[in-house]
Order: C-alpha cells, then structure tokens, then sequence
C-alpha cells in the first residue's frame, strides 16, 4: 500500500497531467475527485470563477483511497488556480477533510506569468499543519520540467 496520496481536481486536464507525473515520480496513489457539477463551456467557467470569488462549495463526489486520509505520510493536492484562488472543488475537499491531513504539499496550474504564491498560505488555513512544499506550474511552458523535478525532489527529500 502507498504511503503518498496525489489528489487533484482537473476541469481541462492540465492539473491531471502534471499530477500523473509527479504520482509516478514518487510512486504514490494517485485519486481524481469532482462535485459532479458540470464545469464545461462559458457557463462552466463563469460559474467556477464566481465559486472560486466567493470561496463557496459544494458537496463532493465520494471517493475512494487505498488508506484513510490522516494514514498517508504526505497528501499532495493538486488544483488548478480559479480567480487567483484553488478552485472551488479542492477548496471543498480541504474544508470537510483537511483537518485529516498529517502534512500536505500543493501542486498549482495556471495560465498567467503570475505564480500565485499566496493561495499555498490560503490552503494552510484548511489543514493542521502548513505545507511541506508547493509548486505553480503552467502546463506546457518552457519552465515547467525545471519546477515540477524541483518541487517532486523537495517532496522526496522531506518523505527521505
Ligand atoms: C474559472 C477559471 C478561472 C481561472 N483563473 C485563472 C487565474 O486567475 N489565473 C491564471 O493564471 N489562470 C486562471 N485560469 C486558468 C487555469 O488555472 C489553468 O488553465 C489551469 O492550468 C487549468 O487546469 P485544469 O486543466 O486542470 O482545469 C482560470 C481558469 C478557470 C476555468
């Protein structure tokens, strides 16, 4: 049984891609959640934006992990940013079940030159204790192996 879990929600994709990496990289269980809202098109991304604004959610989907969530040594939380906030879905996650969280670690995907550092200290609010590392990736920029290999060595170095 894995001790690292890799949870993440992905409306587009890119958040599922740099998750599927970095699980593989440090060989961890690797879970997908939703609210089951649908999120497609302008009315979807409208509709996320205004959650991620007003930091509300809604309940999620239930899913399963190999483990419960305080028996992981590391929870790795994959989101992309909404608004400059984590989106509405992982916020919902860390509301109901961030507390079981024994360390964390936050992996970020955006759009913009903008790294939106402050939203790690945002999800702090959520768990016990503050997170171990975090990364903002933008899928598909030159930069992007440079930071995830840097993030997934500084998560490696804390689990060794
Ligand atoms: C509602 C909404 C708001 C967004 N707001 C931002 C933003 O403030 N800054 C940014 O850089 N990207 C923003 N984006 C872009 C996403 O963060 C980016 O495309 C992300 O990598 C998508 O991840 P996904 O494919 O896993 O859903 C936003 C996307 C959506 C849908």
């Amino acid at each position: 049984m894995k001790d690292v879990l890799c949870i993440y929600y992905s409306r587009t994709g890119k958040t599922r891609q740099a998750m599927e990496e970095v699980a593989l990289a440090l060989d961890a269980e690797l879970v997908e959640i939703t609210d089951g809202q649908d999120r497609t098109g302008f009315k979807g991304f409208m509709l996320s934006g205004m959650e991620a604004m007003r930091r509300s959610t809604r309940p999620l989907q239930p899913f399963a992990t190999e483990r419960n969530l305080e028996d992981y040594r590391l929870v790795v939380l994959g989101t992309p940013v909404w608004a400059g906030r984590c989106s509405s879905v992982i916020r919902a996650l860390l509301k109901r079940r961030g507390l079981e969280m024994k360390r964390v670690a936050y992996l970020l995907t955006r759009d913009s030159d903008k790294r939106y550092e402050e939203i790690y200290d945002q999800m702090d609010q959520y768990v016990a204790k503050p997170r171990i590392a975090a990364v903002s990736l933008r899928v598909g920029d030159v930069g992007y192996n440079y930071w995830r290999d840097g993030f997934i060595r500084e998560v490696q170095s804390f689990l060794n």
